[in-house]
């Protein structure tokens, strides 16, 4: 794939990152949907000296503001745009930038969520289809493409955006569910596959957090968490190489529950919870 990089030169001006100024980066972080509540807060986290941080999002005019804060914490910023979704424009992209410069966390955050529209009604295919393209078909091509350089080099850490959706579907969200379960599997299975040649795989299962998105959703939302404290706890835990960062811990205690308890049990469960359909 020999296709030029997206650019977009009045976001990635040099000036706007003076020469000299991160003469040795130190550390590369990718993020996926930065213009959004959760990749936003990790973008504030990482941004540092010596950082160079390659921020993707689709609204330029969110991602520019955010590379202006992270740039005054000393970071190097880069934006960028590339339709994730377009398998050959993705591997591109990627390969371009693996080609740069490698990243050494990918974090692969950019997602979706949509609901039922109504008793006994499923979510309109075209829907469904676009949602499990952006949630698991991207950050798993972003894995296919980014780990055989990574692995060359011997260090990378790939970081999956997956949900505590992912331990039992909920009755609203069935399409959602099912595509943070299936990138929760991928990543536990890549995870003991890299792990002898020095990459690490962490799965992160946010509960609620403060978003459009997570506003969006139907159903009630304890223990809803601000999205720059979600991110404190997700750098902590990528930076530890773990496994599963999943949070707040109540609720993933009792969504655990309900992937443990007979199916019967947890569909009651849920439906006690005020997370039922409607007849
Ligand atoms: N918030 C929660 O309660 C919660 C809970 C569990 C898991 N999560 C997961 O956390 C991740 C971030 O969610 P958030 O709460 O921060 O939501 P958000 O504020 O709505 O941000 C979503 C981000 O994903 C990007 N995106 C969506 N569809 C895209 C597409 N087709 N192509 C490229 N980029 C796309 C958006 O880009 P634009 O801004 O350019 O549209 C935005 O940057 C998601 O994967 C979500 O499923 C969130």
């Amino acid at each position: 794939m020999n296709q030029p990089e997206p650019s977009h030169p009045e976001l990635n001006h040099p000036e706007l990152n003076p020469p000299g100024r991160n003469r040795q980066i130190e550390r590369t972080v990718l993020i996926t949907g930065a213009s959004g509540a959760i990749g936003g807060a990790l973008a504030v986290a990482y941004a540092a000296p010596k950082t160079r941080l390659l921020l993707h999002g689709r609204r330029l005019e969110a991602l520019e503001a955010l590379a202006m804060q992270c740039r005054a914490l000393g970071a190097e910023v880069e934006c960028h745009d590339a339709p994730l979704t377009d398998d050959a424009r993705l591997e591109a992209w990627l390969e371009a930038l693996a080609n740069r410069c490698l990243p050494d966390i990918v974090i692969a955050n950019a997602g979706q969520n949509q609901h039922v529209p109504g008793p006994g009604e499923l979510e309109p295919w075209e829907q469904v289809s676009d949602l499990l393209a952006i949630n698991l078909r991207v950050p798993m091509a972003m894995a296919n493409i980014l780990t055989p350089p990574m692995v060359g080099r011997g260090s990378g850490q790939l970081v999956l955006m997956s949900s505590l959706a992912a331990w039992h579907g909920l009755p609203a969200t069935p399409s959602y569910s099912a595509s943070k379960a299936g990138l929760k599997a991928f990543g536990e299975g890549l995870r003991g596959h890299l792990a002898p040649h020095g990459v690490g795989v962490t799965v992160v299962m946010p509960g609620y957090v403060s978003s459009p998105m997570c506003a969006a959703m139907p159903g009630p939302k304890p223990w809803e968490w601000p999205p720059e404290k979600a991110a404190q706890v997700i750098q902590a835990g990528i930076a530890r190489n773990r496994a599963r960062i999943s949070f707040p811990f109540p609720l993933n205690v009792g969504c655990w529950w309900l992937a443990v308890l007979p199916a019967g049990i947890s569909q009651r469960l849920l439906r006690l919870m005020g997370y039922g359909s409607r007849p």
